[in-house]
């Protein structure tokens, strides 16, 4: 079995939360969103990994590199444009080469990773597998309906009127029959050819589509809520280890992650909390599910529940709560006089300012 990892997309959506362009890298407890999908796929026993990039394929390349490091053969698969999660199956048709594989799309996250299904996959051996979840939205995802036994009857991309709410998650399991339906798919109203279409035309030809709902999942849609919700759920289960320095006038409780260089001094940290390589926390407090990323400082300041990007930095702050701090962004306190907020602000930016 293959594994194919879709990172590709124009690169032109820029998220709000953050300055890079490849959406796959945005960061869950200091690590990109991408990896996860990857050590998911070798957890459940998947060596060889093609991963479809576009735009921002220097971007995931140097993230990625040639997957070693994962303990994957990873191989590049050129997309010329996002023209749909069908075209990357197409394109990938010689490098598949007729092997069952999992479709992974690059930017959604599986709580508890896949192993399951793709066990359930190798024993069940049906045309397509795939995995479901109820959302409060389904008009933003593909919508599946089900009979009365459970199976896959129809299924259609971000309608207008959903029959139901399980959304399609954005890993699939594929035997060779779906190179068949994508060579035979035109393009959706919006321009793509659709996996959801492919899956669909192999209901209608007679093939075996199976499915399994799951709970714990999330998909990077730019929503800084479901973000902080994300980083605490991964941040739960983070096994402590101090690699760092933190001196003894500092405190650490509960499940703390201090990374190689960086420094704690006289500071109070509650865990979960992970500070990130090359980070310096002073005279401060961490509060709980909090991720501090790498080369970023705290100082003198109160900071829970949020998450901060790489090289930010927070000096002499009350306390910030529920918050995203981007790249290289500097919070810090205004003059006293006049009494006024200071605010270079990014595009999309959101600031709540307690009075
Ligand atoms: O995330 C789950 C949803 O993913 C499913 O519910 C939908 O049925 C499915 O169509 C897909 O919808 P999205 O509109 O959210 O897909 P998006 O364009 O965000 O692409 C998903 C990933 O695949 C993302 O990492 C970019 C990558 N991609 C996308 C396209 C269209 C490619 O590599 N090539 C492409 O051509």
């Amino acid at each position: 079995m293959k594994a194919l990892v879709l990172a590709g997309g124009s690169g032109s959506r820029l998220r709000p939360i953050t300055h890079t362009s490849a959406k796959q890298l945005v960061p869950v407890a200091n690590k990109p969103v991408l990896f996860y999908g990857l050590e998911a796929i070798r957890d459940a026993g998947v060596r060889e990994v093609g991963i479809v990039v576009g735009d921002t394929e220097a971007e995931i390349r140097a993230a990625v590199g040639d997957g070693s490091r994962f303990g994957l053969e990873v191989t590049y698969l050129r997309q010329d444009a996002p023209r749909g999660l069908a075209h990357a199956v197409l394109i990938a048709r010689e490098y598949l080469a007729g092997d069952d594989f999992v479709m992974y799309l690059g930017d959604n996250f599986v709580v508890g990773g896949i192993d399951d299904l793709v066990g359930r996959f190798r024993t069940d051996r049906p045309a397509a597998q795939i995995m479901l979840t109820r959302v409060s939205d389904p008009r933003a995802f593909g919508v599946a309906e089900l009979d009365g036994d459970g199976r896959v009857v129809g299924l259609e991309e971000k309608p207008e009127h959903p029959k139901g709410d399980l959304a399609l998650v954005g890993v699939y399991l594929f035997g060779a029959a779906v190179h068949e339906a994508v060579a035979e798919l035109k393009p959706s109203g919006r321009g793509e050819l659709e996996i959801t279409d492919a899956i669909q035309w192999l209901i209608d030809h007679g093939h075996r589509v199976e499915s399994t709902v799951i709970t714990g999942y999330w998909k990077d849609t730019g929503n800084v809520t479901d973000m902080l919700e994300v980083n605490r759920l991964v941040l739960e289960s983070a096994e402590p280890r101090v690699e760092g320095e933190v001196d003894d006038a500092s405190e650490l409780i509960g499940r703390v992650v201090v990374e190689t260089g960086a420094r704690v001094a006289g500071s109070r940290i509650v865990g979960p909390v992970i500070v990130g390589a090359g980070s310096v926390v002073r005279d401060s407090y961490l509060g709980p599910f909090t991720s501090i990323d790498r080369d970023c400082a705290v100082i003198d300041s109160e900071i829970e529940y949020s998450i901060v990007l790489r090289g930010a930095s927070i000096d002499g702050v009350g306390r910030i709560e529920c918050s995203l701090i981007g790249r290289e962004a500097e919070v810090t306190p205004a003059p006293r006089v006049p009494k006024a907020h200071r605010l270079v602000l990014g595009d999309h930016s959101k600031v709540q300012i307690g009075k």
